[in-house]
């Protein structure tokens, strides 16, 4: 039972249903509710881009003044609403000229040059916030390195308001550091004595998620095997050494699922609806899918799916290097994401040959529902993950999700195993298209030849549960872990 009830501000760049671009945002929609449910006082604060529609918020009577080291005090509009099917209130920091525009951090895989400033304010900003509201907090909870400066500003700049305050760190992905000129240290104004090889300072520049690191009084990642994984050099992306400086505080949690969300029973997008006791609207699914990429309406083929950013961290490379051996199989393959020019291109002249695959490129929520329930298994050959939540959908919807070994994938799936029979999945271990394709061979031959054996898995896919309460249970244990360790100011 919840010993204290905690004050928590929790600040993300991207948040479920206003801003998405990957698994952060189906986080910061749905953790901050799992922790009210548990008793806490949570609000949320996200930046308003341009596409989040201000007509369907209240705005706040007063505006928020951001100081920003030499460029002075710049002030802020903010609005408000509640995370849906909850009391959770949301946040938006409205500032026209750094969030009024398409994308969130890039247009065209260009990132915006002024990212720095942007999210530098952003972090500000959120602090702002707390004091205008009267809220202070007993966690700050950030995420990624977009909000990586709010540890060391809450007890430097800030540190009035923040004096009791513990920080914690989450990190989702890192690859992603935040790394900048160093000038930046300016506009943080949190004195250049941070700037230091221990904290903030990296080859003469900024790194915002190596100095979080060092400043927060836990820090966490997506899945406890990641935890581990980004203490070794092939998946720290230099900093090993500097986590592992730091593991007394590291803590790995599994992310849960928004089972409202994500639930064949229940998801509206689905041409036919259906669960473990009738499974016929899966085939329904199935057909849908086929036609909406044109593929040969057939009920006995297998088909594969892939939702996701078309990054190296997926696997492209790999699928890109087997998709023509799969595709001699009998087999379907569709195909939904967006990102790296050279895989939209390729994957787009894939389309264009091969009658059995089917490709959207592009962003679309509806069709990432439907694949997840429309396909028999689903592909997901990452090279790092640090949770991955659609091999996490996959299971709701009985699609057997076919993984590399990798972070919060090898914690999440269970090996087909021909004696034990309690598999969920079919993984690989080495990062090679071997191991890609000859999994593939595998997972379609158990699909074509032992259809007993298939639809066991999918039903034991099925009951599995990734609950949020659970993960909220582990963000509370580590709140009281930061508080009780939390660092006086220097
Ligand atoms: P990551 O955060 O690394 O991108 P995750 O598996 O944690 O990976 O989360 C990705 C989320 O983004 C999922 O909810 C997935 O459905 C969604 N997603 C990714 N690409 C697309 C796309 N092109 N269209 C729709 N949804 C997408
Ligand atoms: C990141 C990771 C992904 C994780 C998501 C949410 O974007 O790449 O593995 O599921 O964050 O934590």
């Amino acid at each position: 039972m919840l010993k204290n009830k905690l004050k928590i501000l929790f600040a993300a760049a991207e948040v479920v249903p206003f801003a998405k671009t990957g698994g952060l945002a189906d986080v910061a929609g749905a953790l901050p509710k799992a922790l009210k449910e548990l008793g806490h006082d949570i609000i949320v604060v996200m930046p308003r881009y341009y596409k989040i529609d201000k007509s369907k918020l209240t705005k706040l009577p007063a505006p928020l003044g951001v100081p920003m080291g030499v460029m002075g005090e710049l002030w802020a509009a903010v609005y408000t609403t509640t995370l849906p099917q909850s009391d959770v209130p949301i946040y938006f920091i409205d500032y026209e000229e750094y969030f009024g525009r398409h994308g969130l951090y890039e247009d065209e895989n260009d990132g915006y040059h002024d990212n720095d400033n942007r999210f530098i304010f952003f972090s500000k900003a959120a602090l702002q916030l707390c004091k205008m509201l009267q809220f202070t907090p007993d966690i700050i909870h950030a995420n990624d390195w977009h909000t990586a400066a709010m540890p060391l500003l809450s007890r430097t700049r800030f540190v009035h308001d923040f004096a009791h305050t513990a920080s914690v760190l989450t990190i989702h992905n890192l690859q992603h550091q935040g790394n900048f000129f160093k000038g930046i240290m300016d506009v943080m104004e949190v004195g250049w004595g941070h700037f230091n090889s221990h904290e903030f300072e990296d080859f003469d520049r900024v790194n915002l998620l190596k100095g979080a690191i060092e400043q927060a009084d836990a820090v966490t990642t997506v899945s406890k095997k990641y935890a581990q994984e980004i203490q070794t050099e092939e998946f720290g992306f230099g900093l090993e050494k500097h986590i592992q400086a730091h593991a007394k505080k590291l803590f790995g949690i599994l992310n849960g699922v928004d089972y409202n969300e994500w639930n064949p029973s229940l998801d509206n997008a689905l041409a036919k609806k259906y669960d473990l006791d009738d499974m016929s609207g899966k085939l329904e699914c199935k057909r849908d899918i086929q036609k909406h990429f044109n593929l040969e309406v057939r009920d006995d083929v297998a088909l594969i799916g892939f939702v996701g950013r078309f990054a190296e961290q997926k696997g492209i490379g790999l699928i890109a290097g087997v998709i023509n051996g799969i595709l001699d199989l009998d087999v379907q393959i569709v195909m939904l994401g967006a990102g790296e020019k050279w895989a939209e291109g390729f994957f787009s002249d894939v389309a264009h040959h091969r009658a059995n695959f089917g490709l959207h490129v592009g962003y679309s929520d509806a069709l990432a529902h439907k694949i997840e329930a429309g396909s028999d298994m689903f592909l997901m050959p990452s090279i790092f993950e640090p949770c991955g939540l659609n091999q996490i959908y996959s299971l709701r919807y009985g699609t057997l999700p076919i993984v590399r070994a990798a972070g919060g994938l090898d914690d999440t799936i269970i090996n087909f195993d021909e004696n034990h029979k309690n598999g969920n999945g079919f993984k690989f271990y080495e990062a090679s298209q071997d191991a890609l394709y000859n999994t593939v061979l595998w997972a379609v031959d158990i699909y074509n030849n032992d259809k007993t054996e298939f639809k066991i898995m999918q039903k034991t896919a099925m009951k599995e549960h990734f609950s949020w309460i659970d993960s909220a249970k582990g963000y509370e244990a580590v709140y009281e872990y930061a508080l009780s360790k939390k660092r006086v100011s220097k």
